[in-house]
């Protein structure tokens, strides 16, 4: 099972027309796990709305499993598979507590409450929110972070075979971005295709291979993060920043003259080190 948007055009017509894409192509392929990435109004967030059928193309198709995504009646036979993460999670969250909103569209799919209750409790400890705490809580009154983890514990209680996030790591601390981390990770591993748009690039390097940039109405890069700035290459430096610990290496490198190239994490640098001699040599003797 696979998305693929072809030659999609897309413009907001409100008062005026905001132009946001002329014609992007992509393929989304089943167990992928995807990061995109651009500059703040770059399309982003209309992108993944594209693809989840929340907005219609205005030319162009978008396709889930050879069936086109374009009417109403595909749109309901595909709702099940495709989970989206608001970037406003006010927007998906309507109940009174944080248990009933887990729980809504969950009740027909669990054979007794005690089942329910477990469902929505693991899902809460899955986001790092403990139940006993949160689940009798208003939605209303927690933090935006907080509120975040909600609506994801809420979509990804449905297991979608697709689960697209919007700037899942705005308003969380380190844990919580740890915590989505791990559980976006554990998510694909199960096979589930999962999207992330984020303008944090040192956490779609971390969790993703394939990233797609978005800029000026186009899609700029759509490939491995390997490649993205291989010998230095800046091409994307309008779109997107290189990860920090990237630009330190690089600084390093030249400074000392120590070979550490293509570090776009603190696994990559690690790994790196290891097979330098001066590294090698400290730990062997055990002085440094
Ligand atoms: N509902 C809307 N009506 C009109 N213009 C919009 C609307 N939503 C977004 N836009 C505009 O479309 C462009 C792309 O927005 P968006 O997809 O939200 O970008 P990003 O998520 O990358 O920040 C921006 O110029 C934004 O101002
Ligand atoms: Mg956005």
């Amino acid at each position: 099972m696979k998305i693929v948007l072809e030659n999609i055009c897309f413009n907001y017509e409100t008062d005026s027309i905001v132009k946001v894409f002329e014609s992007i192509s992509c393929t989304i392929e089943q167990g992928e796990l995807i990061g995109i990435t651009g500059k703040t109004g770059s399309g982003k967030s209309t992108f993944l709305q594209l693809c989840t059928g929340f907005l219609a193309p205005l030319s162009g198709t978008v396709i889930i499993n050879d069936s086109v995504l374009n009417n109403a009646k595909n749109w309901s036979k595909f709702r099940k598979c495709i989970g989206l993460v608001f970037q406003f999670p006010e927007k998906q969250l309507f109940e009174e507590t944080v248990y009933a909103d887990i729980a809504f569209g969950m009740k027909q799919r669990s054979d007794n409450g005690e089942d329910l209750e477990r469902i929505v409790s693991e899902a809460l400890e899955n986001v790092g929110l403990p139940p006993e705490e949160f689940a009798g809580r208003s939605p209303f009154q927690l933090s935006s972070g907080e509120r975040r983890k909600v609506a994801l514990a809420g979509v990804t209680v449905h297991d979608p075979d697709f689960l697209f996030l919007d700037e899942p790591t705005i308003g969380l601390d380190k844990r919580g971005i740890d915590d989505i981390e791990k559980l976006l990770k554990g998510i694909n591993q199960k096979g589930k295709t999962v999207c992330v748009v984020s303008h944090n690039i040192d956490f779609l390097f971390r969790i993703c291979e394939r990233i797609i940039v978005i800029g000026e109405g186009k899609i700029q890069y759509d490939g491995l993060k390997k490649n993205m700035f291989v010998n230095g290459d800046d091409r994307y430096g309008g779109h997107v920043e290189k990860p920090e610990i990237t630009v330190l290496c690089e600084s390093i490198s030249r400074r000392y003259n120590i070979p550490l190239n293509e570090i776009y994490t603190i696994e990559d640098l690690v790994q790196s080190l290891t097979g330098i001699s001066l590294f090698q040599r400290n730990s062997v003797d055990g002085s440094s």
